[in-house]
């Protein structure tokens, strides 16, 4: 084989109340990461489209050269790599745009060995990775990884749960065109949380958990939004926020949150028909502010990361 090409899903992380545990993958959009043999020694980038310019070319800074060479290393593979990298996902969006590079280049330069490593086993790579990013936490890059909902109660392959996927569950999403960067929204977060916000919050995600098991969209929605802690404090940084989740409940949307980090906002409904509805009414909104923006609507998409082309020799 000489090339390889993945596809990496966005992500939704946190799912309103699961801040840093709980994630989704999305249909569309995502990163797609094709990897070919080089003369050059470690993962390099061949090139990037679709970024503006702004992701770094140098491996040691860049999540999808990170998690490739983690690869190489896992499989003791003395092989240079390099990278094209072309992104679907806007950076610092809420869309697990840094966890798409990182976990595209994994699955592409383990399909172009030959697959050495098994899925499990690409979660400490694409960590490896998505960590120059964000740190070491797996709520964008499980769901990633391995597709639908997951529950990533460690960095371990074997603390990743995946949960059911609630019949009819539709999203509708939007993306201010504002930067938000993961690092200042994590900033502005309290060191310490009350006692009382702690039992509200755990027994919020608790209900989430329970009514996705259960397919019960209006409890799945109404334990998403119950965010006593993370949307708090980081509701200054997502412009229109109150207003897109008046104008997405109007429309028939259950329940809005923050994607992520933000500035993307995550709106559950409950058929596709009315998350286009919803994707409408947030147009609006942000043409309203006078902010451009971009809107979709979405599913959860079962598969996760997939190779797309593998080409033979
Ligand atoms: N759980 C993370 C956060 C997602 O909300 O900061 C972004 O990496």
């Amino acid at each position: 084989m000489n090339k390889a090409v993945a596809f990496a899903p966005a992500t939704v992380a946190n799912i309103g109340v699961g801040f840093d545990i709980l994630g989704l993958a999305l249909d569309n959009p995502g990163d797609t990461i094709s990897a070919e043999f080089s003369d050059t020694p470690g993962v390099t980038v061949a090139g990037i489209e679709g970024d503006g310019g702004k992701l770094p070319r140098d491996p040691n800074k860049n999540t999808a050269c990170v998690a490739g060479l983690s690869v190489l290393r896992a499989a003791g593979s003395t092989q240079g790599v390099a990278l094209t990298i072309q992104k679907g996902l806007p950076a610092a969006s809420g869309l697990g745009s840094s966890a798409a590079s990182a976990v595209g280049a994994a699955v592409a330069v383990n399909a172009l060995l030959g697959e050495p490593l098994t899925r499990d086993q690409l979660l400490a790579p694409s960590l490896d990775g998505e960590a120059i990013a964000s740190g070491y936490h797996a709520d964008n890059v499980a769901p990633c990884l391995f597709g639908g909902i997951t529950l990533s109660y460690g960095i371990e392959a074997h603390q990743i749960e995946r949960l059911p996927i609630p019949r009819g569950l539709s999203l509708a999403l939007v993306t201010p065109h504002v930067e938000v960067a993961t690092a200042m929204a994590r900033a502005v977060l309290p060191k310490e949380i009350p006692l009382k916000s702690m039992v509200k919050q755990t027994g919020s995600v608790a209900r989430l958990i329970r009514a996705i098991y259960t397919d019960d969209l209006e409890s799945m929605a109404a334990a998403m939004e119950a965010d006593v802690v993370v949307e708090p404090a980081r509701a200054h940084l997502m412009p229109g926020l109150f207003e897109a989740r008046r104008a997405a409940k109007a429309a028939g949307a259950l329940a809005l949150v923050i994607s992520g980090a933000g500035p993307t906002l995550c709106a559950v409904c409950a058929s596709h028909e009315t998350a286009l509805q919803v994707v409408s009414a947030l147009e609006m909104v942000y043409a309203e502010l006078g902010l451009g923006c971009t809107a979709r609507a979405a599913s959860v998409s079962e598969q996760g990361s997939s190779v797309q082309v593998s080409e033979g020799a």
